[in-house]
């Protein structure tokens, strides 16, 4: 399959698989919640006063936000792991013609449309060619349906846009797909504007954007199908510390049962939203003791430990049906499909259609790079269905220049014999820029080939 995201220019991994006798650091601090990043730039953007924003994920997708905030007036400091966002005193700057480019990152600019359509900014949002290639008729429909005059520029339902004119007024939307960035455009559309909007949902996926607008005074109350934002001013957000990704955390994770590791890994500081931990849910399935330590609750989000322990020299496969187990795991199914191929039997993930307008169709890409590792994938209608305990072995793998697909590769490349070379693997830099650097931490041999 092709590649979507065409711009960059990635660096091949390369990967040998070693047997590691023990965890050279059994604890690691993963990088800072990529989604929960975004958010707490847009609306410490948008609320007065200073916010000081600690861990904040630095990965190409979250980087891309701070350019277009600036060029919005924000103005944005980062110092070591401390990044300070200055709102400007009269509002972010509106200014007919002006052009945001959020590069390949949906959610910066499905969140960024719902935002500077609630607060009346006049710009125009849009993306690389990967970006300008995925749905925007998910938020735009509903923006529209609130009163928002937003105009496509390219192909209908696509970037670029522009936020033309209109205002939201109170209103209810019915969003059609599960995606969390529809939601959470419309809830900043909501809040920018400080109007009472109900919004239908198919089911809860991750829910940040509202516990974020709570933690800062916003009424949100849950209705029998799903939100209701009424509007309000917001209280400052002086601070926040961003927790590490649980997402993130599964590649490491993932390499330990790959490993079929005795001894325990830590991961410490993690975020443990239930909508978010449908992965390590789906090991404790398969027979490996996954526990949740330290937990507590910081800015409205509950963090802690999470300890995975010894792996049981066989696992269960797994069916994974239900919107909100899927959701709860969206960005991990690729790893939960590598983990599939360890099961005994036949697992299935039913269902997975939203994963053909991730950074690539990310069954096919699934698909492909498992089977370029030796497994047996299929793909049925819109679900994946995975061949278990079939030996696998090294090779060239193609990563499609999507971060998860990368990630993935590497964490299963390093559990066996031979040395494996996952192209264009360095776009792990999307979402979890010291990646490999924390595989090397554990131990693993995983290094970048500079291309020429
Ligand atoms: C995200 C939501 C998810 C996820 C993406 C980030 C977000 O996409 O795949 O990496 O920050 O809201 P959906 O919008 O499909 O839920």
């Amino acid at each position: 399959m092709s590649s979507i995201n065409n711009l960059s220019s990635y660096d091949d991994l390369l990967v040998s698989g070693t047997q590691l006798p023990s965890f050279s650091q059994g604890k690691l601090r993963v990088t800072g919640d990529k989604s929960i990043s975004h958010r707490v730039l847009l609306v410490g953007a948008a609320t007065p006063g200073i916010t000081q924003i600690h861990h904040l994920n630095h990965g190409s997708a979250v980087k891309v936000l701070i350019p277009t905030l600036q060029a919005l007036g924000v103005n944005i400091e980062q110092k070591d792991a401390v990044t300070n966002v200055y709102p400007p005193s009269n509002g972010l700057y509106s200014r007919k013609g002006l052009r945001l480019n959020l590069g390949a990152s949906s959610a910066a600019a499905r969140l960024l449309l719902g935002l500077l359509s609630g607060l009346g900014i006049n710009a125009i949002v849009d993306g690389d060619t990967s970006l300008q290639r995925q749905p925007m008729e998910w938020v735009i429909e509903p923006l529209r349906e609130l009163g928002v005059d937003i105009r496509e520029l390219g192909t209908p339902g696509h970037l670029p846009v522009e936020i033309a004119g209109g205002q939201v007024y109170d209103g209810k939307v019915h969003l059609s797909v599960g995606s969390a960035q529809a939601r959470s455009a419309i809830l900043l559309a909501a809040f920018g504007s400080g109007r009472n909007v109900e919004i239908k949902h198919l089911t809860l996926s991750r829910d940040h954007t509202i516990r974020l607008l709570r933690y800062i005074g916003i009424n949100i109350q849950n209705t029998p199908e799903g939100v209701r934002i009424c509007g309000g001013r917001p209280r400052p957000l002086p601070e926040y510390i961003v927790p590490s990704d649980p997402s993130a955390a599964a590649y490491l994770v993932a390499a330990h049962v790959f490993q079929r590791r005795k001894d325990e890994l830590v991961l410490e500081n993690v975020g443990v939203n239930p909508t978010r931990i449908g992965f390590f849910n789906l090991l404790k399935e398969c027979g490996i003791p996954i526990r949740y330590e330290n937990v507590y609750e910081a800015f409205g989000e509950p963090v802690g430990n999470i300890i995975i322990g010894e792996v049981p020299n066989k696992l269960k496969p797994f069916q994974i049906k239900d919107d909100y187990s899927f959701h709860s795991m969206i960005d991990e199914i690729p790893l939960a499909a590598a983990i599939a191929t360890l099961c005994s039997g036949q697992s299935a993930i039913y269902g997975a259609a939203e994963l053909l307008f991730k950074e690539t169709n990310r069954l096919i890409s699934t698909r492909d790079m498992l089977s370029a590792f030796g497994s047996h994938v299929e793909i049925v209608g819109d679900s994946l269905l995975i061949f278990g305990d079939i030996p696998l072995k090294h090779g060239i793998i193609p990563s499609f220049r999507d971060h998860r697909i990368a990630m993935t590769a590497v964490a299963l490349a390093c559990s066996f014999p031979g040395r494996s070379r996952i192209l264009e693997g360095s776009c792990y830099k999307t979402s979890f820029p010291d990646f490999t650097e924390l595989m090397r931490c554990f131990g693993f041999d995983v290094y970048t080939q500079n291309h020429q």
